[in-house]
């Protein structure tokens, strides 16, 4: 297969940005788009021409490092899918494809195709863990968890924090993210210490790092690569709207 590459390139913040055309010669079908890069870097770099800058890790659709927009979808055009794990038999011999960063405030571009996600850490070291002693690792039955609760929980903690649903967002709202990271720990009982102070933790870093507020376009779902349900944004705003109400019961003395 033969591509013709339209390539964002961008030296770095300060620099405007150019779509740059190449040509991808040679291209497998059995190549993921990562790999198709790598020999389109590999022809560049023999040219000695600076190669496009993208990020990636652990190719396997785990990392959620891979971050770029293809043809105006966020991940491309394979539903539930990484960049890493899309593969080149999805495009047709002779396609022009678009390839371009995240674009949000909140992530600012470092180069090319990367951006710097460290708000979505951010948001994470305000309150997405647990520090609670939870001891030594117990037997599957001895902590009783309802199966609705742990199918939840499993299903929201699946985020892989890759920042998809920001970039699709016209709002570039984090609530998918910040949703799951809650919803995550709120259905188990080890996060229940610290329930309240964490929503009220993470939306405050959230709102701090200038992400849009969520009018429900569920852009968000429709690019996730691990499809996450917009469910949890919902949950979270449950579990926001109760921590405001216990707090002010706190404050004005009220008991439970
Ligand atoms: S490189 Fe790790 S999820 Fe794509």
């Amino acid at each position: 297969m033969k591509l013709t590459l339209h390539v964002w390139r961008q030296k770095n913040r300060d620099d405007k940005g150019r779509i740059e055309i190449y040509d991808a010669n040679n291209v497998s079908p059995e190549m993921s788009f990562l790999e198709m890069l790598d020999v389109v870097n590999e022809e560049l770099t023999l040219k000695g021409v600076d190669p496009i800058h993208f990020d990636h890790d652990c190719r396997e659709g785990i990392c959620g490092m891979c971050s770029m927009v293809i043809n105006g979808v966020a991940h491309g055009p394979q539903p539930g899918t990484t960049v890493c794990q899309l593969h080149m038999r999805h495009f047709r011999d002779g396609d022009h494809v678009y390839v371009e960063p995240w674009r949000a405030r909140a992530f600012p571009l470092i180069k090319d195709l990367t951006v710097d996600r460290g708000a979505l850490d951010r948001i994470i070291a305000a309150g997405g863990f647990v520090s609670v002693n939870t001891g030594g690792t117990p037997d599957g039955n001895a902590l009783p968890i309802p199966k609705d609760n742990a199918e939840r929980s499993m299903d929201a903690a699946a985020c892989i924090g890759c920042g998809a649903c920001v970039a699709a967002c016209p709002n570039a709202s984090a609530m998918l993210f910040v949703a799951a990271k809650v919803a995550h720990l709120a259905y188990l009982p080890q996060g229940q210490v610290e329930r309240e102070r964490r929503v009220t933790a993470m939306i405050a870093q959230m709102d701090a790092e200038q992400f849009g507020s969520c009018t429900n376009h569920y852009e968000c779902e429709a690019v996730c690569p691990k499809n996450i349900s917009v469910e949890n944004i919902a949950k979270m705003n449950r579990e926001y709207a109760k921590a405001l109400a216990t707090r002010e019961r706190k404050a004005s003395g009220g008991g439970f």
